[in-house]
């Protein structure tokens, strides 16, 4: 096809300069803004190709060609081609504000609320929130949680990131400048004697009176040149032709439909949120891509006496507004379709993918979770349709959905807009949705449902009903509703209603998505709330009309069933003890600084690892993973590959020089793969994209082995497992049993987890030509572990080898092992080609290779007495440690000696095995088993108190170890601190008085329950081994008196390096804007252990103290010759004097051992006490639940940094919450996980916080055995998310309990809203069909 345009003609701004497009080309399609080597712009975060991460949020400035105002809106530039942005301008991070430029007010307060950890998805957050402020300079609490919805962050618990927002919300009385002339790393920035204080407790992190205030005044116009490019908009058609793809953008309506008919195949990109992932993820390929963005025709909007119509261009954003706006101006009986799109439309994905979708799309889109299309279909909807032949108009019902081709468009049309009827008096429109979680999230079932009675009566006179989710398309239950027509509305309708429709939509046992039960459930809970809601309507309209008919009675007991859930951010306290008053105001430590990078992750001017720019001669690579679970190779065949253009090499493990990897654990299958993942060999291209296309060319052969296992349960039969067996016991536990009032069995199943750090795994490794040596830039937590294993596979010593950590995008246990064998197949390929080799995972590779938190399987069985003590106590658990050993031995350690968490039981016996299945193998993840195993105990408790007829909490307090005693391994320690965090979260949360609500609440209620439940939780930190303990690190002083640390911890978002100088600022008793921290590397600090186990800060701290008090001793006669001298003075004269000023410190390392053989030791150097108390209510008719309090009280005994501890209590909270509520791997019969995304893994948002979150830190009454009484809080808080687990199994029973059903029900975690709702035993639940699981092959299976 010839391509008229230049591709000059493409006119768009970015950051307010002139974009020359020439470079980005269409190839550049939906890669974001950081592939564009023109406009280079790390800032924009690619974390995730399909939109709904929030990373790679960016603002687009555009004008509305019908209002002629400027629309300044979010979007996700992951998606966005770069043809559709002609004549807009874009706002990226770098164009907000910079450290050394201007700092925004968004930025500044951002960084200084403590929000940033990793710092990976803050760009993104100050996109969202400056975009908000662009149109709202003092938005609402609302729309400010709007706004940020659809940003994703794994460190936080974003309660620092609406605590930022909100000062923007209300009137801020800050000053234009901070004018105290410090610098804000020092105590002055954040002088906790400006913080609001309970007497020694302060309650606020930051200081508002110190922020800058906004001014809109500063922000960048809409560009001049755009502005009048805009204004007389050239009609002629732009062509923009690409390696593979053409872009096409017609000027008028007429010529976009002369194109149409000329391309009947090319779809129309509007927003491109479906075609985009179609075409990334789906291989879906189009020549010709038509752009209507420039029709002005498509995006009006035209009001009638009658309805609606909107134009198929209007963004879902606008078409939220829109509708708003007329919900406004007419009376409610007409406007039933609208609120019930205006529903869901709140709650569709997020605002960044409404403000680039388009209504056209999403109809035409079709897809079968469309939240709108069921609620058109039933509000019977019209699509006005375009073609150069004429117009025409289709009814969007069923057979439209179906995709009927007599009910479809025709090939040359387009959707012009669609028409929205008014609803009438007497009709009444419902809307619901059901998802994993409750925002963000794609519905597993959506529907639409309209319902007209005759005037006056409850007879039914027309009746629709549409359902999204469980079919290959919305799916109208066409029939039922006919049969129903005519009856009244009472519960014999009801009762029939819900039989039709069960017969109706029918959904097999195989279904795509898996869910069917669920999903027959809900279909007819849907309809019942919607009997309850036009009851209600019913009882209102009688109320008016009182000689009317006789409607039936709604009980108050069924009402709150019709309250959705609200959205709301979450507000709290956090408390910490301030420092003693006599402090020096210099003296950092215990004051809440802010994250040292946190004003550099804010502007973007962190760097990242693959943020580095390209390097000389750079290839990229991309790795070839296996499709089958268990199987030999035959063959491979890369010949075909060879030949693509810009493809390099192909390598494989005979290009090892060295070993590959270790007989456990090798880097790449050979002859045989062991899962769906595992690693074959890698791809070397000149580009990613010539590196990933080459990928479909290899062409591999397997032959089948048997056995496939992937499940515990298999892998029991078999007999199939990576170590011994770990077992503790004490006492004489079947005695016990003997003598116990009741005994108790039970089973627990835990899923896994997918660590989802921000940044994927990526590493540079750039080889040198002098004596083989290698840089090797890695986002890792354990550098000399990449370094040595490097070093096995190349065959070459470890001091050729050098590896930088700059800082990680989050790790959480996943980039301790794993980063190695990245590091070291990169470096195979450096060595091969002698080029830079930079491999970065795209998120779906990082999620189906890394593999995560292994799932388990435990059985139980208590012995107890009547008044609930515990005599005897029997666990034995499994974990599914997938195909290779990694690090599942010291897990089911680390599990079974932290399985008995707060109670002394005097008669245990606890055994764990890990399970070798054909899954990728799982690995470390914070808490190291504790999180799932922990649950099975707890889980124990609920049992006893529930056959005891006695409160969880009574039985936990009974059983909790009260005085100086043994552990099982017997490691002596005192409870005294873990009581005290009990009592003071009862105390705290108000938890009797609360409790006894619930159950007030609970009699009134019968679709909805609340639960409450309080967990205590000693952790243990640490290694089991000494030299797991040792740290070192190395401090220069320059002769200017500047200091450089460095030491063998890494950043990985958990604020070691801030802590770090705090210790060095105190220690050498100068400001910490004198101190620095440049990276981590083995060439400073050699020999390093793992940042991990909690105990990253506390030893290295210890080095650095180490080093520092070296160095202060060496200027000790120096400082005592001069007193009055300053610290330049001391170290002119040290030089002087050749004093070294440089020094490495050690920590030798806490004594820690185990004897496995002997079951005992001290295999940790302290615990970490904490409780979490939680209070839910659960929607028994979805499976929804809602957060309604979470009160923390943990104990950090001194905490050096409260922000950093405080953030990081929130954060570790919420990601174990994700791990018990949302988060859930899927895996089909063969072993391929499905849940390779946000779309299909769900990890709490900003509107899963606890409605009321309270963090309190205990304040000290100990003396650990750590660096100024501080301890490591790490992993311990994780556990404390069950306390949510904890309060719906609550909830669940008090629903179960009403119902009168027997028998216990299993403990699965997550209690996804699918298990809660199965959980809810009604009459719903009963009159779904079953199948016989003999019958079919299941979607899914549960490998835990
Ligand atoms: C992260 C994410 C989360 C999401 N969450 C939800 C959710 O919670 N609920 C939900 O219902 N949906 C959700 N979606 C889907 C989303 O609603 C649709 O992708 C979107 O509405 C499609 O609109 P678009 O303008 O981007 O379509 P495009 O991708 O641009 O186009 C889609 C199709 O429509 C056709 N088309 C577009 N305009 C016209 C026209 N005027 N005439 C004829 N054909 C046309 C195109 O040819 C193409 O075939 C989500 C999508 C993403 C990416
Ligand atoms: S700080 Fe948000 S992902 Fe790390």
């Amino acid at each position: 096809m010839p391509c008229p345009s230049k591709l000059d003609d493409l006119v768009f701004f970015v950051n307010g300069r002139k974009s020359a497009p020439l470079a980005l080309a269409v190839s550049a399609f939906g890669s974001g803004f950081k592939d564009a080597p023109l406009v280079r712009l790390t800032g924009t975060k690619y974390a995730y190709g399909g939109g709904g991460r929030g990373a790679c949020t960016v603002m687009v400035l555009k004008r509305d060609p019908l209002s002629a105002k400027i629309r300044h809106f979010s979007i996700t530039a992951c998606l966005v081609p770069i043809c559709s942005l002609d004549g807009a301008a874009v706002s990226t991070v770098e164009g907000v504000g910079g450290i050394s430029t201007r700092l925004h007010p968004v930025q500044e307060r951002i960084a200084k609320s403590h929000h940033t950890q990793c710092g990976f998805c803050t760009p993104g957050m100050v996109m969202s929130m400056y975009t908000l402020l662009r149109n709202h300079p003092q938005p609402s609490e609302e729309q400010l949680v709007e706004a940020l919805g659809g940003n994703l962050c794994r460190c936080t618990g974003y309660r620092p990131i609406l605590a930022s927002g909100r000062t923007f919300c209300v009137e801020s009385n800050g000053c234009q400048q901070k004018g105290t002339g410090k610098c804000c790393l020092d105590p002055g920035g954040n002088d906790s004697s400006s913080l609001r204080r309970e007497s020694d407790i302060c309650t606020e992190l930051f200081a508002e009176d110190e922020f800058q205030p906004l001014d809109p005044t500063q922000e960048l116009i809409f560009p001049p040149e755009l502005l009048r490019m805009v204004e007389k908009p050239e009609k002629q058609t732009l062509t923009f032709c690409g390696e593979r793809v053409t872009w096409i953008s017609p000027g008028t309506l007429k010529d976009l439909l002369e194109l149409k008919a000329k391309h009947p195949e090319a779809p129309l990109i509007s927003g491109n949120t479906s075609m985009g992932p179609a075409m990334k993820y789906q291989g879906h390929f189009h020549p010709i891509l038509l752009s209507p963005a420039r029709i002005s025709e498509l995006s009006m909007v035209s009001k009638t006496r009658d309805g609606l119509t909107i134009g198929a261009g209007c963004s879902l954003a606008q078409v939220k507004d829109i509708l708003a706006e007329r919900v406004s101006e007419l009376p409610e009986e007409k406007t039933q379709t609208y609120r019930a799109l205006l529903k869901h439309l709140r709650s569709l994905a997020c605002q960044q993918i409404r403000n680039m979708a388009s209504l056209g799309g999403h109809i035409i889109s079709r897809h079968c979770y469309s939240d709108l299309n069921p609620i058109l279909a039933v509000g019977n909807a019209t699509l006005n349709l375009l073609a150069e032949a004429g117009t025409r108009q289709i009814p969007l019902n069923e057979h439209f959905l179906a995709g009927l081709a007599s009910a479809d468009l025709k090939p040359e049309e387009i959707l012009e807009s669609v028409y929205i009827p008014h609803s009438q008096k007497w009709e009444f429109v419902s809307a619901f949705r059901q998802a994993q979680g409750q925002h963000n999230a794609l519905a597993d079932v959506s529907a639409g449902m309209r319902v007209l009675l005759k005037e006056g009566t409850d007879t039914i006179e027309d009746l629709s009903v549409s359902y999204g989710g469980v079919g290959a398309a919305t799916v109208s239950a066409r029939k039922s509703c006919q049969q129903l027509v005519g009856r009244p509305w009472n519960e014999l309708m009801l009762e029939e209603a819900c039989r039709l429709l069960l017969e109706e939509v029918s959904l097999p046992g195989w279904a795509p998505g898996g869910k069917e039960e669920f999903k027959r459930t809900l279909v007819v809970s849907f309809f019942s709330k919607c009997y309850l809601e036009v009851l209600q309507e019913l009882k209102r309209l009688g109320k008016l009309m009182p000689d009317s008919h006789h409607y039936p009675e709604i009980s108050d007991q069924f009402l709150r069933a019709l309250e959705d859930f609200p959205v709301t951010g979450p507000q709290g306290v956090q408390r910490y003890q301030s420092v003693d008053s006599h402090q020096s105001l210099q003296d950092p430590v215990g004051r809440p600084i802010t994250h040292l990078s946190g004003l550099k992750h804010a502007t973007c001017e962190a760097v990242f690892c693959d943020d580095i720019p390209m390097v000389d001669r750079e290839l990229f690579m991309v790795l070839v993973t296996s499709t089958r679970a268990h199987a030999k190779i035959i063959s491979i065949d890369w010949s075909e590959a060879l030949e693509l253009p810009g493809v390099v090499e192909v390598i494989t493990a005979e290009d090892m020089p060295g070993t590959s990897g270790t007989e456990d654990d090798k880097l790449m299958a050979v002859d045989e793969v062991l899962c769906v993942g595992h690693i074959i060999c890698a791809v070397v291209a000149e580009t990613d994209v010539q590196a990933k296309s080459a990928l479909e060319k290899i062409k591999i052969t397997y032959e089948d082995l048997e056995p496939v296992i992937l499940t515990i349960n298999d892998a029991i039969k078999h007999n199939s497992f990576l170590c011994p067996e770990k077992k503790l016991e004490q006492g004489n536990i079947e005695e016990a049993f003997e003598k116990a009032d009741q005994i108790v069995e039970g089973e627990v199943h835990v899923g896994g987890q997918e660590h989802f750090y921000m940044e994927t795994q990526s590493v540079l490794v750039i080889p040198k030509a002098e004596d083989e040596e290698l840089d090797i830039y890695v986002s890792t937590q354990d550098p000399a572990h990449v370094q040595k294993t490097v070093s096995f596979t190349l065959n070459i010593p470890i001091n050729r080898i050098i590896c930088h950590v700059k800082r990680v995008g989050g790790g959480f246990g996943g980039k301790i092992g794993r980063p190695a064998v990245f590091g070291a197949i990169a470096a195979v390929g450096a060595i091969k080609t002698g080029h830079p080799i930079r491999l970065v995972l795209d998120r779906e590779d990082d999620m189906l290779i890394t593999g995560g938190r292994h799932p388990l399987f435990g059985k139980y069985k208590v012995g107890f007495m009547n008044n609930g003590r515990i005599k005897a106590l029997d666990i034995e658990c499994f974990i599914n440690g997938g195909c290779m050993l990694d690090d599942s031995e010291l897990v089911t350690e680390f599990l079974i000696l932290k399985l008995e968490n707060a109670y002394k039981i005097r008669n245990l016996r606890f055994r764990g095995r890990a399970c070798m299945t054909n899954l990728p193998s799982n690995t470390a993840f914070h808490g190291f088993g504790f999180p799932q195993g922990t649950l099975i105990t707890e889980s124990c408790i609920t049992a006893v108190a529930a056959k005891c007829g006695l409160l969880s909490e009574k039985i936990r307090e009974k059983n909790m170890y009260k005085t100086v005693d043994k552990t099982i391994y017997k490691q002596a320690f005192s409870p005294e601190t873990l009581i005290r965090c009990w009592n003071e979260c009862l105390d705290k949360s108000s938890f009797h008085n609360r409790r006894m609500q619930v159950e007030e609440f609970n009699k009134k209620n019968y679709w909805k329950k609340k639960g409450m439940a309080i967990i205590p939780m000693k952790f243990s930190v640490g290694f089991a081994a000494t030299s797991y303990h040792q740290a070192a690190a190395l401090v220069h002083i320059y002769t200017d008196g500047s200091v450089l640390v460095t030491h063998g911890g890494n950043e990985l978002g958990q604020g070691i390096h801030t802590k770090m100088l705090q210790v060095a600022s105190r220690e050498l008793k100068i400001p910490m804007s004198s101190l620095r921290i440049c990276e981590t590397s083995t060439a400073t600090v050699p020999n390093t252990i793992a940042t991990a186990a909690s105990i990253g800060s506390d030893v290295n701290d210890r080095a650095a103290q180490n080093a520092c008090r070296i160095l202060l001793k060496r200027l000790e006669p120096i400082i005592k010759k001069n007193p009055e001298g300053t610290w330049e003075d001391w170290i002119e004269a040290a030089f002087e004097q050749r004093i070294s000023l440089s020094a490495t410190g050690y920590f030798r390392g806490y004594k820690a051992f185990m004897d496995w053989e002997k079951g005992e030791g001290d295999p940790f150097p302290y615990y970490v006490y904490g409780a979490a108390c939680s209070e839910v209510e659960i929607d028994c008719l979805t499976g929804a639940h809602k957060k309604i309090r979470t009160d923390i009280v943990m104990d950090t005994c001194c905490s050096l940094n409260p922000a950093i501890d405080i953030g990081q209590v929130e954060g570790s909270f919420i990601q174990g919450m994700g791990l018990y509520t949302t988060e859930e791997l899927k895996y089909s019969l063969e072993g391929v996980l499905y849940s390779r995304g946000p779309d299909e893994y769900k990890i709490p948002t900003i509107t899963d916080v606890p409605e009321e979150f309270n963090v309190s830190l205990l304040p000290s009454s100990q003396t650990p055995p750590t660096i100024y009484s501080s301890k490591g809080l790490g992993e311990s808080r994780m556990f404390l998310g069950s306390s949510v687990f904890f309060a719906i199994t609550d909830a669940v029973a008090a629903a179960r309990r009403e119902r009168d059903i027997a028998g216990d029900f299993t403990v699965r975690s997550p209690a996804t809203p699918e298990w809660v709702r199965m959980a809810c035993v009604d009459r719903f639940t009963e009159m779904i069909p079953r199948d016989d699981p003999k019958t079919f092959k299941p979607w899914s299976i549960p490998i835990a």
